[in-house]
């Protein structure tokens, strides 16, 4: 696998938890898999033992030689290969955002397949996260950028279409791929001469998938696909959504060593606990019959903050309190802000990143908010169902999949869920939330429902299984250049 986040290494989002988790399942199921990822300078290895410099070599990149160097970290079961080159990586501290990341993160996936082939390994697949690694299934698709690795065949997976790599002539030339020529885009004459590291995962893996099966429908339509749904109808033979799971080891409230109390279905009760701590952590009254709303995000407009900001006067003419850990937009962050000066007593905000606290949230909150303009799959409300918070989504993407709505009147359903991006609607949803909240019974049944339900990566991991059978199998029928599809 080849990706540019992984937890707890380098981690902005949920890319870097499906990098920690699903390697760790494949294992389980006797998989041989490695993870490359860059060794920026934030990477942080206390505790990890490290096998320093497990390969050093120069390589040739953009007319020069560049040195590379492969340390490597054991871990449940599958091995990291840390890739550095000092000047594109270790001497800078962020993971994204530098004026060069078209060049870096091209890099980046060339030192990591020579890396492969200088350890003498060649994996069956290689397994592409995101746009950084899109240039992979290209390279493995044009005979001599990568001679090595004929038999190897390619998967690519979307995380989130919308960010998708788009650079210029010099980052094509860079990678080797100026004779090839930009790829006319089918729908956008003005993207013609960009190199969208997306597009080219998309063209050329030999199987393309995305994270939940939901938005693997919705990105075939132009309202969910950024441009790139012309390409992805093209390949909607070899596209699938395989629903994420979460590591149920580490995202577990019976052990999880940030909260006050440990608890499970069967000591639900002590659940409780964790949100008076939640709400003194945080400095809100510590009161147990007030609804508790919490929202882990992103400060972005894709994550539904225009709703919650539009709708919060109304949830807070309630009585409800609110907690936002996040970090993003600062066209978000004023007004969060504000509003937490403005309400002490219902509003606290956490603009930051902050592992701990989000456990706390998860295992404090009654609501857990997730009002998505779109999610291709989502974790925050898989993590939230699992500490007994209940949910409210709009229908999109993986919340879609994950979240059916309560009635309860039938006693069924984990959460409660939207389907216009309107505020109104939202704020509809989150009153039926409250609604119920205020009867225990049936309250204590959505909770309940939610933390029995099953979002490990047993079943998603032996999708993946497959898919990599199906991408062999498709590159061994088709070994040669895939270019003819595409000018
Ligand atoms: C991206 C998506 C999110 C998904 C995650 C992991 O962050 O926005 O919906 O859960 O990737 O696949």
């Amino acid at each position: 696998m080849v990706a540019a986040e992984f937890d707890p290494f380098a981690k902005t989002g949920g890319l870097a938890d499906v990098l920690a988790s699903l390697p760790k399942a494949l294992a389980r199921r006797g998989l041989d898999v490695k993870v490359a990822i860059p060794k920026y300078g934030s990477v942080n290895l206390t505790g990890v033992t490290l096998r320093p410099s497990v390969a050093r070599f120069d390589l040739p990149f953009d007319g020069r030689d560049e040195p590379v160097r492969l340390d490597a970290v054991t871990l449940d079961g599958f091995e990291v290969l840390l890739v550095d080159n000092k000047p594109y990586f270790s001497a800078r501290e962020a993971i994204y955002g530098y004026p060069d990341d078209g060049h870096r993160f091209t890099f980046f996936a060339r030192a990591a397949l020579e890396g492969a082939r200088v350890l003498n390994w060649r994996p069956d697949v290689i397994h592409c996260h995101d746009w950084h690694t899109g240039l992979i299934p290209n390279w493995l698709r044009a005979d001599d950028h990568a001679p090595d690795f004929a038999d190897t065949a390619s998967v690519f997976t979307i995380h989130n279409l919308e960010y998708q790599g788009h650079f210029d002539a010099g980052v094509l030339e860079a990678a080797g791929l100026a004779h090839q020529g930009f790829i006319p885009h089918p729908a956008r004459a003005d993207l013609n001469d960009i190199l969208v590291f997306m597009a080219r995962g998309i063209l050329f893996a030999d199987k393309v998938n995305t994270v939940s099966p939901r938005y693997a429908r919705e990105i075939l339509t132009p309202d969910f696909g950024h441009h790139l749904d012309p390409l992805l109808r093209d390949r909607e033979a070899d596209l699938q959504g395989i629903l994420n799971g979460i590591d149920t080891d580490t995202a577990n409230p019976a052990t999880d060593p940030h909260l006050a109390s440990h608890f499970t279905l069967e000591t639900l009760e002590r659940r409780a606990l964790n949100k008076a701590a939640l709400q003194e952590a945080v400095g809100l009254p510590v009161r147990p019959d007030v609804p508790l709303l919490g929202m882990v995000t992103r400060l972005a407009e894709h994550k539904g903050m225009d709703l919650l900001l539009a709708s919060l006067p109304h949830i807070l003419d309630r009585d409800a309190q609110l907690v936002v850990l996040g970090l993003g937009e600062p066209r978000y962050e004023e007004p969060l802000r504000e509003a937490a000066l403005a309400r002490p007593d219902q509003v606290a905000t956490a603009i930051r990143f902050d592992d701990p606290l989000a456990s706390r949230i998860y295992a404090g909150s009654d609501i857990f908010l997730m009002p998505s303009r779109h999610e291709p799959c989502g974790l925050g409300q898989l993590i939230a169902m699992r500490y007994g918070s209940v949910p409210v989504v709009r229908a999109t993407g993986g919340l879609a999949d994950t979240v059916d709505d309560v009635d309860p009147a039938n006693d069924t359903g984990v959460g409660f869920v939207f389907h216009r991006y309107d505020p109104i609607d939202f704020f509809g949803a989150v009153a039926r939330a409250l609604e119920v909240y205020r009867f225990p019974n049936a309250w204590q049944g959505v909770i309940r429902r939610g933390m029995a339900r099953d979002s490990s990566w047993d079943v998603p991991a032996a999708a993946y299984e497959l898919l990599y059978a199906d991408a062999l199998t498709a590159r061994r029928n088709q070994p040669s250049p895939a270019l003819a599809t595409v000018s």
